[in-house]
């Protein structure tokens, strides 16, 4: 695998399994040259991610690997490698892509691939997040960019952005307030790291930023 070269262009690749608003607006930052990076692929294991549209209206190639044409995850996982590489891809954003990698994957692409979590990690790794924020009753929720580790959801944290919970949200207004937070983030954190101004240094991300949010996030407000 190409090691990433300082000052040199990311080439990506996105793996995304849906809708790809994160994606979409991981391109659209591209397309405004906020990220210094080349969009190379966009991959889904699901034919029918609708993500898949938008990157090609886009004019970004895109590929389908659908896992049940793989006999287990170590091969699908290899197939997904394989066509990264051979777009040249050397740095990966998952966005919304909802397979489990194998640690081989993960290890092959260690400090090479964010992923985009819809909570404040480390609360609320895995499925149904929003659901779980209501239940437990928490004030801010909100959304993580962080480098894959092994285990789901965790890994050296790049960005977050927090949002209040309302007395009467439901999964799906939460829901909502959190993807405007994330569709911000994601290019932030990429472009932080396109720009060379993020360092993985053990199980940390630091991050040299032009600007820290100063002061708290308070809800209900004083
Ligand atoms: C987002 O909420 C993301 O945080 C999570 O999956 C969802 C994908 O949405 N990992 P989209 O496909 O980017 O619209």
């Amino acid at each position: 695998m190409a090691q990433l070269t300082p000052g040199a262009r990311l080439k990506l690749g996105i793996l995304i399994s849906g809708r790809g608003s994160n994606m979409q607006a991981l391109i659209e930052a591209w397309r405004e040259e906020r990220i210094s990076a080349d969009i190379r692929l966009v991959l889904s294991n699901k034919a029918e991610a609708a993500g898949l549209g938008l990157a090609a209206a886009a004019g970004i190639a895109t590929a389908v690997v659908p896992y049940r044409d793989y006999p287990d995850r170590a091969a699908f996982d290899a197939a997904v490698d394989a066509k990264l590489r051979a777009a040249g891809v050397d740095f990966l954003c998952l966005a919304g892509f909802m397979r489990l990698l194998t640690p081989g994957f993960i290890e092959a692409w260690r400090d090479r691939m964010i992923n985009i979590h819809p909570s404040l990690l480390p609360a609320f790794p895995g499925l149904d997040t929003h659901r779980r924020a209501l239940e437990a009753g928490v004030r801010l929720a909100g959304c993580t960019v962080h480098f894959v580790r092994f285990e789901t959801d965790t890994g050296p944290i790049v960005a977050q952005a927090a949002v209040p919970v309302l007395p009467d949200d439901d999964e799906a207004s939460l829901a909502a307030r959190v993807l405007a937070a994330e569709h911000r983030i994601y290019p932030l954190a990429l472009r932080l790291i396109a720009e060379g101004r993020v360092r993985v240094i053990g199980e940390k991300a630091l991050v040299d930023a032009p600007a820290w949010a100063a002061g708290a996030l308070v809800n209900p407000a004083d």
